[in-house]
Parts: C-alpha cells; sequence; structure tokens
C-alpha cells in the first residue's frame, strides 16, 4: 500500500477542495485552449475542477492511483461510470469524464492522447528526484503545441516534510527549459497557509507549451 493509498483510506485529503479553483477560473479562458479537445489531469484525486473543464466543453482524462478516489469523484457528483480494464489500468468514464485508474507514469500515449493539461497539487506532490520523469511523461502524452495550466507552491523546504514539496520557480525554469515555452502569469503569497509554520510561501500560475 502506498502512502497515497493511506492517506485515502485514512481521509486524510486536506488537499481536497469543494469547490473550483479560482485560479483556473480566472486563467484558463486566457490560454485559448481550442474547445473540443482533451484535457489531461494528471494526480488528479477526486478534483471537482474536473467538472468545471468538461463545462468548458472538453473531454477531460484525469489519471489517479487510488481507486476508491476515483470511485468518489463520479458518486459526489451523482454519476454512475461504465468501468472497464484497459491493461493495467480500469477506465472509469461518465460523458466527457474519464479517470484512468492506476501509475500516472506507466500510461501510454494510446489511452491518454491530450491537447492540454492541467496541473493542481500535482507536480508539488511528488518529490525532486521524479519530477523529470513527470515532464517527460507530460511531452509523451500531450501533442506538440499543447497547453498547460500549472499551479505551484514554494516555501523553504526544511520547514516541513512534504507532501506537497516545494516547487520554486527556478525547479520549473529547469524542469520545462527543454521542448516548453514558460510564462509566469501570476503569484501571489499565502498567508492564511503561515499557520503550518511556514515563514515564506506562495503560489505560482504557469502557462507552459508544449513546442
Ligand atoms: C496532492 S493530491 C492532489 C489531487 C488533485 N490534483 C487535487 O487538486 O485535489 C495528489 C494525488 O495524486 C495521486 N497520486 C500520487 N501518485 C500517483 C501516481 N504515480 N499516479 C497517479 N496518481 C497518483 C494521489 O493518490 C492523490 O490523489
Amino acid at each position: 500500500m502506498t502512502i497515497w493509498h493511506q492517506r485515502w483510506s485514512n481521509q486524510q485529503i486536506g488537499f481536497h477542495r469543494s469547490v473550483v479553483n479560482d485560479l483556473l477560473e480566472k486563467h484558463w479562458p486566457t490560454l485559448n485552449v481550442q474547445h473540443g479537445g482533451t484535457v489531461l489531469v494528471p494526480l488528479c484525486g477526486k478534483s471537482v475542477d474536473m467538472h468545471w473543464l468538461a463545462q468548458q466543453e472538453h473531454d477531460v482524462i484525469g489519471v489517479e492511483l487510488v481507486l476508491p478516489a476515483a470511485e468518489a469523484f463520479f458518486e459526489e457528483a451523482g454519476n454512475t461510470p461504465e468501468v472497464e480494464s484497459v491493461g493495467q489500468f480500469k477506465r472509469l468514464n461518465s460523458g466527457p469524464n474519464t479517470i484512468l485508474c492506476g501509475d500516472f507514469f506507466s500510461v501510454p500515449t494510446s489511452l491518454a492522447p491530450c491537447t492540454s493539461w492541467y496541473d493542481r497539487a500535482a507536480l508539488v506532490a511528488l518529490p525532486s528526484s521524479v519530477r523529470p520523469a513527470y515532464v517527460e511523461q507530460i511531452r509523451n502524452l500531450c501533442k506538440p503545441g499543447s497547453v498547460g495550466l500549472m499551479i505551484t507552491f514554494a516555501y523553504p523546504q526544511e520547514q516541513m516534510q512534504g507532501p506537497p514539496f516545494s516547487l520554486p520557480d527556478e525547479e520549473v525554469n529547469r524542469l520545462f527549459s527543454t521542448g516548453f515555452e514558460i510564462e509566469l502569469l501570476e503569484q501571489l503569497e499565502l498567508e492564511d497557509e503561515k499557520d503550518r509554520g511556514l515563514s515564506n510561501l506562495y503560489s505560482s500560475v504557469y502557462k507552459l507549451t508544449r513546442r
């Protein structure tokens, strides 16, 4: 059992939000993502942001390791998904929403050929050592010209054990320097989160374009 299975089983899911992320609502419309494409949502949990993306006339493919999380996404929306096994994945689908249940790093391009992606609490959930593999997987699954919206989170790493792990701007620039255009859309100090004992905490919102 992974720490993520344990977290879901113990309902230690403080990362989950019951309302749509306001930074998604604010910035997604500025990305000029064409309607009708497929949005990849890596490490999706049961994020209600996927419903919002579907309402923008996109098909959505989330990837989530933990089956009860994927099931809860549909159940909480009152949907009964069709479930099928595809290789090592379970695919749950209802209308425009699909969740592939399994390891993001093993998703073959044929299962998720995407034209954009949305990362909230995904890359920050991974330690630095596996982040290059995440970027490589985005490159595999998202066609050239795909646009991504990524929301990060940075703090002095020695002040807290992750996840979430700090993802400073320098690391974003390093990770996406080859094969992506990087545009910083907004940066905000997170005053509310300082009660976690962190001296300095900020969030950055990026537009990333896969060349
Ligand atoms: C911090 S949560 C964020 C969930 C979601 N993005 C949100 O904003 O609510 C990270 C999620 O990634 C899932 N996860 C972790 N490693 C994964 C992997 N290798 N493949 C697929 N999902 C993974 C966890 O189970 C967890 O639900």
